[in-house]
């Protein structure tokens, strides 16, 4: 018997795409997808009936020529118990299976492994700390068969956090914390979308999730974190590559300019070798350690005319990082 509905319920929670739903790819869709098709079938076998007896009823007891209409009965307490009762049973399954799948969605296991995740105009980025630290754009890999819990915020508006195979959205808010988990049950690389509207650009906020197996999932996120290794300390040109890489996705971008344009921080057109006046009346012309000491320290020399407001990158940023930013401001000439 046991076995029966076991099979009965894999007819309907089948891993490939079906054409209710599309492939299923994690441990959450079961429940999700069980409770779509219990409703919808509940839905199209009444349909069906109450279309049927309309029909039916309407050519039995048509009028005909002659014939006087007959008198209806006009109460029946079996039948008015047997039409409440059994409804009943069935809106309260649905509720029971709807509450469950809620709950269980609503709750993260306390072992899951965690990825910051903020939503920016019109981009994802996804921190990773463990076991090394990492942020990637639009780009979400998380290991197979382990629960994942996103910790989401949004920089700027609202945003919605779309994965269809896993069966899971979430709003992500400016200000606040959103979560959301899964458990990935199949390794491949599914859609991500936005789905809240988030201005021009909401179409194209559209990211990708890669199913790693664990190892292997371990393995990327060493090599992506370890990029930075990977460039010989000689290669200029690809140091200055990885410095305007990350000049954009450390959120540099947001307060300095790179065209002389004026922002809440000094413009890197031509900083390096300018000379710059700070608000405690010193000048000085800027070098590699002036840039360095910015980055690390930003308070201990603010320019002239500007508010002290730059937070500290002190453990954001690896040594190697910071002579890559350098190699990219080198680049940015005046003229
Ligand atoms: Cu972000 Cu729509």
């Amino acid at each position: 018997m046991n076995n029966l509905i076991e099979q009965t319920l894999q007819l309907f929670t089948q891993s490939e795409a079906g054409f209710w739903l599309p492939k299923s790819a994690s441990t959450n869709a079961v429940g999700v997808d069980i409770t779509f098709y219990y409703i919808l079938w509940v839905c199209v076998f009444f349909f069906v009936l109450n279309v049927v007896l309309l029909v039916y009823f309407a050519w039995k007891y048509r009028r005909i020529e002659g014939k006087e209409p007959e008198h209806s009965p006009h109460h029946n307490t079996p039948l008015e118990i047997f039409w409440t009762v059994i409804p009943i049973i069935i809106v309260l399954i649905m509720f029971y299976v709807g509450f469950k799948g809620y709950m269980e969605l609503r709750t993260p296991p306390s072992d899951a492994y965690e990825i910051q995740v903020s939503g920016q105009k019109w981009t994802w980025n996804f921190t990773y700390s463990q076991p090394f630290f990492y942020v990637s754009t639009n780009e979400l890999h998380v290991p197979v068969g382990r629960p994942v819990k996103l910790v989401m915020t949004s920089e700027d508006v609202l945003h919605s956090m779309f994965i269809p195979v896993f069966r899971v959205k979430q709003d992500v808010v400016p200000g606040r914390y959103t979560t959301l988990w899964f458990n990935a049950s199949e390794v491949g690389e599914y859609n991500l979308f936005c789905a809240e509207y988030c201005g021009t650009d909401h179409s194209n906020m559209i990211g990708k999730v890669v199913v790693h197996d664990p190892a292997e999932f371990v393995q990327w996120l060493e090599k992506a974190a370890n990029y930075i290794d990977e460039i010989p300390d000689n290669d200029i040109q690809a140091l200055a590559e990885a410095g305007e890489m990350l000049y954009n996705r450390k959120g540099c971008a947001q307060c300095h300019t790179i065209d002389g344009g004026i922002d809440d921080g000094p413009t890197f057109k031509g900083l390096f070798g300018r000379t710059e006046e700070f608000t405690d009346g010193t000048s000085l012309t800027a070098d590699e350690n002036y840039i360095r000491q910015s980055i690390l320290q930003p308070l201990a020399k603010v320019v002239k005319g500007y508010d002290p407001v730059m937070p500290t990158f002190q453990g954001k940023l690896r040594d190697k990082e910071i002579t890559a930013i350098i190699e990219y401001i080198k680049t940015l000439k005046s003229e």
